[in-house]
């Protein structure tokens, strides 16, 4: 396994779309491994393919904190098809924007579908943290952020500042 490089705003890759998985072979399982490496060196709970410059499909996550038990999840190809109708507001940040805390509202629980590491299909229902984190990433795959949650002039504030570390 191997550590990659998280990509941070405004780099442009994290506002493509990214492209179905075609098929879940050992080049895919691998990248599941780098990112799962990645996601719990940084630490984070979530990570979409396209933070570490790979605008596919995929996603990682594990929302139990606890280091000697971990649940990773992999998902390929997720698909939201059913959210709550409960709202549950949670503080996110995103390995994207680090330093950067959105409280967003968002359903309580939903059911994902998405292929497995072995290439199966599966159905999740999840709620709390989890949920959270499984829209979080999805976003993710269509080129939103959480920036895109706030009013304008605060997402421009927070664009120029990484712009001009960047330059720095
Ligand atoms: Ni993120």
């Amino acid at each position: 396994m191997s550590k990659l490089d998280i990509i941070k705003i405004p780099d442009p890759v994290l506002r493509e779309i990214s492209a179905p998985i075609e098929t879940v072979d050992d080049d895919l399982r691998r990248l599941m491994d780098d990112m799962l490496e990645t996601m719990y060196d940084a630490p984070g709970v979530g990570l979409a393919a396209v933070q570490v410059g790979i605008p596919k499909r995929l996603i990682v996550l594990d929302v139990n904190g606890d280091e000697a038990n971990r649940q990773p999840i992999v998902m390929a190809n997720p698909e939201i098809v059913r959210l709550g109708d409960e709202l549950r507001t949670h503080e996110e940040g995103c390995l994207s924007i680090p330093d950067v805390h959105v409280e967003i509202e968002r359903p309580g629980d939903l059911t994902v579908r998405y292929v497995d590491r072995d290439g199966k299909e599966q159905e999740l229902d999840a709620d709390g943290l989890l949920a959270t984190a499984i829209q979080h990433e999805v976003d993710h795959l269509e080129g939103k952020l959480i920036i895109d949650f706030l009013s304008r002039l605060r997402r421009d504030m927070v664009i120029r500042k990484f712009r001009k570390a960047l330059r720095a």
